[in-house]
C-alpha cells in the first residue's frame, strides 16, 4: 500500500495525494547536482506554528513595530521576552511535520541538498536536515545586548520577565533577526551562493514579502534554476516560478518525492 510506504518514510500524519506537477520537474531533479530549499512560516503551519501574514497570522493578531524590532525591546523588555518564551513554548510541544521529514529524505536521494529557512523554529534540524542556513536566526539562541555573551535557551530564567546576563547586568536578547536589523552575513553571502548553485530550488510556504530573503529564487532563475513554488497561494514568486503546486507542503513535499521516485524507477527499468 502506497499510505503504509509514504508513513514509514515521512511520518504517521502523511496523507497519499497525486500532486500534479510538469514531469520536467523529474528530469531536472534526476540531472540535479544540488537542491535547495527556501523555506518559510508556511511549512511550519502544519506542524500548529502560525504563520505571519496567513489568516491567523501573528501580524494580525500581534503588533510587529511592538515586538520584533529593537525599540520595542529596549521600550518594553519584560513584554518581549515573554512573548518570545510564549512562543519557545508553542514550538516545544509541536513536532516537524511531512513536509520537513521529505527535505530530510532528500538529502538520502540527491548529491546535494540545502536548505534556507527563514524561520527561527529549529524544526528542519529537530527533523534531521544536516545543512540547514537560517537567515533569521534561531528562538532558542540568545544573547546580551551589551557584552554579547550567549546563551542557550535552557540557561534562561523560566520565570516571566527580562532575562539579565550573568557578566554585566544587560538585557538578553533572542538571536532573531528584528525588522530593521540585517541578516547575519555569513548566513546571507552562504544562501546567496547555494541560489546561484542551485539546479532546482523549491520555493516553499514564503510569501516573499521579506527581503532580502524573497530574492533568492530570483537569483537561482538568474543562474538557470528550475524553480517550483509549494504555497496554497499566490506569490510573487508565481509569477517568476517554473512550476506552481498549491498544496500544503507537509502534502506535496512528500508525494512528490515519491513521485519522483516512481518515476525513477519506471525509467530505469
Ligand atoms: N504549506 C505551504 N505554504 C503555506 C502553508 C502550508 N501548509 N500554510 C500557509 N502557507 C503559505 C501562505 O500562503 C503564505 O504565503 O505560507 C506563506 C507564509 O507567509 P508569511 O506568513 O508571510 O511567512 P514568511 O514568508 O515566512 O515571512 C517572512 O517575515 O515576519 C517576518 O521574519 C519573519 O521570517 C519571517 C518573514
Amino acid at each position: 500500500m502506497i499510505l503504509d510506504k509514504l508513513k514509514q518514510l515521512f511520518g504517521a500524519e502523511v496523507e497519499y495525494q497525486e500532486i500534479v506537477v510538469d514531469p520536467l520537474l523529474y528530469e531536472k531533479l534526476a540531472q540535479a547536482n544540488h537542491i535547495v530549499a527556501l523555506t518559510g512560516a508556511g511549512i511550519s503551519a502544519e506542524s500548529g506554528i502560525s504563520t505571519f501574514r496567513g489568516e491567523e497570522g501573528l501580524w494580525k493578531k500581534f503588533k510587529p513595530q511592538e515586538l520584533a524590532n529593537l525599540k520595542a525591546f529596549m521600550n518594553n523588555p519584560s513584554r518581549v521576552s515573554d512573548w518570545y518564551r510564549h512562543r519557545r513554548d508553542i514550538i516545544d510541544n509541536v513536532k516537524p511535520n511531512p513536509g520537513h521529514n521529505a527535505l530530510v529524505k532528500m538529502e538520502s536521494e540527491f548529491k546535494h541538498v540545502t536548505v534556507i529557512t527563514q524561520n527561527v523554529d529549529g524544526l528542519h534540524q529537530r527533523a534531521g536536515s544536516t545543512n540547514v542556513i537560517e537567515l533569521h536566526g534561531n528562538i532558542y539562541r540568545n544573547y546580551c545586548i551589551n557584552c554579547g555573551k550567549r546563551y542557550d535557551f535552557d540557561q534562561l530564567p523560566k520565570k516571566k520577565g527580562i532575562p539579565i546576563c550573568e557578566e554585566c547586568g544587560g538585557y538578553i536578547r533572542p538571536d532573531v533577526v528584528w525588522f530593521g536589523e540585517s541578516l547575519p552575513p555569513a548566513a546571507f553571502n552562504e544562501a546567496e551562493r547555494s541560489a546561484a548553485s542551485a539546479d532546482v530550488m523549491f520555493s516553499i510556504g514564503t510569501s516573499a514579502a521579506v527581503y532580502p530573503a524573497a530574492g533568492l529564487p530570483r537569483t537561482a532563475k538568474a543562474h538557470n534554476a528550475y524553480l517550483v513554488e509549494i504555497n496554497p497561494e499566490h506569490t510573487d514568486i508565481s509569477l517568476i516560478a517554473d512550476d506552481t503546486v498549491r498544496e500544503p507542503s507537509g502534502v506535496a513535499l512528500p508525494n512528490i518525492l515519491h513521485q519522483y521516485q516512481e518515476w525513477k524507477n519506471s525509467s530505469e527499468n
